[in-house]
């Protein structure tokens, strides 16, 4: 069975082509350097620039899969949620390729998808689980008892942890998406020449909060002169990684410990960084933890592809999609 998943719910048009659960014939990504400038994605220029993108992305990804349109079983797309520009011009492309191909449409949520990820890596991989979910729009802790169904236990109470490091990147003037950014200047740093505060870390509850953290940045950085912030760039990107890496972690080995489940999954963008996967890994109890490899981190049409397969029988008519700017995970 071919499958197709299309993303276009934030900044990054991708299309896949998965072979059967697994085979990966294609995962074309074309992200957006429209946002770069602002510091932060801009929802009109997001959802202009998936119209011009998304037809050269899907005949590529077919190009690099070798096969023509016809050969396409299954059609996955990002329904919810996201920026409603941005999923419905994903959501308008893929009911235009199921009803000219006559091929069932099923419609993923994003947050899944993320998780659903480590199938395409792990496909042994053991539930129940615990999933941390970080990427720049969410920050969720989810029990996983079975696929198909999603229990939130912890969640951010304002920024996701993505949004963190994307603020804190702008205030210290370095690129954008900022979570790479900032690992890559932290690699130099000292991760504890300057104690930030470990938000929620003290309550019981299973919950984040980071925008007390990038506040706490910019007061450091407001009270030094920009020589001193400049010298100390390497320990504030360090230190502040520390700071979120921390909570983070600590929160999803609690999560596991409660629930007793064998597996932790890492999921989202921030899944992506080495500081914190070695952080999971060395709480978690000797628990298996896991997660994808970062091109399937970061927002791909593989992992809504994987989703689609998983979800084939709760295919819609092509008149029967919607999109959702927000809607719960389970
Ligand atoms: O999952 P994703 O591609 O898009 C959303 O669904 O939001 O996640 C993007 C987020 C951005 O905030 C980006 O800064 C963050 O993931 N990110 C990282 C790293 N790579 C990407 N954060 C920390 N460390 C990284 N290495
Ligand atoms: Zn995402």
């Amino acid at each position: 069975m071919i499958t197709v998943g299309i993303e276009t719910s934030c900044d990054d048009t991708s299309i896949a082509i998965l072979d059967g659960e697994e085979r990966l014939r294609a995962n074309v990504v074309s992200s957006q350097v429209e946002h770069e400038a602002f510091g932060g994605v801009v929802p009109e220029l997001a959802s202009r620039a998936h119209v011009t993108n998304v037809l050269p992305v899907f005949r590529h990804a077919l190009a690099m899969a070798g096969l023509g349109p016809e050969s396409i079983d299954l059609i996955g797309v990002t329904h919810a949620p996201g920026l409603i520009g941005s999923l419905l011009v994903g959501g308008a492309f893929a009911q235009g390729v199921a009803l000219a191909l006559e091929r069932p449409l099923v419609p993923v949520h994003h947050l899944e998808a993320h998780v659903v990820a480590n199938l395409l890596d792990h496909p042994d991989l053991e539930l129940p689980a615990v999933a941390l979910i970080v990427s720049g729009g969410h920050t969720l802790l989810v029990h996983i008892p079975a696929w198909k169904r999603y229990v939130v236990v912890g969640r951010t109470r304002d920024d996701a942890a993505g949004e963190a490091f994307d603020k804190v990147a702008k205030l210290l003037g370095l690129g954008f998406p900022g979570g790479p950014e900032v690992e890559r200047r932290a690699r130099g740093g000292d991760p504890r020449a300057i104690p930030f505060p470990r938000p929620m870390l003290d309550r019981g509850d299973l919950d984040f909060s980071f925008s007390g953290l990038k506040t706490a940045v910019l007061q450091w950085v407001e009270g030094h002169d920009s020589r001193t912030v400049e010298r100390h760039l390497p320990d504030l990107c360090a230190s502040f990684q520390a700071a979120v890496v921390e909570v983070l972690a600590e929160k999803t080995a609690r999560a596991a410990g409660r629930l007793e489940v064998p597996t932790v999954l890492l999921a989202g963008g921030v899944a992506c960084n080495d500081v914190l996967r070695a952080e999971v890994l060395g709480r978690a109890s000797g628990r298996r933890v896991l997660w994808p490899r970062p091109s399937l981190c970061t927002d791909n049409g593989a992992m809504i592809a994987r989703t689609a397969v998983l979800h084939q029988e709760e295919a819609v008519s092509p008149g029967g999609f919607d999109v959702r700017a927000s809607l719960a995970l389970g």
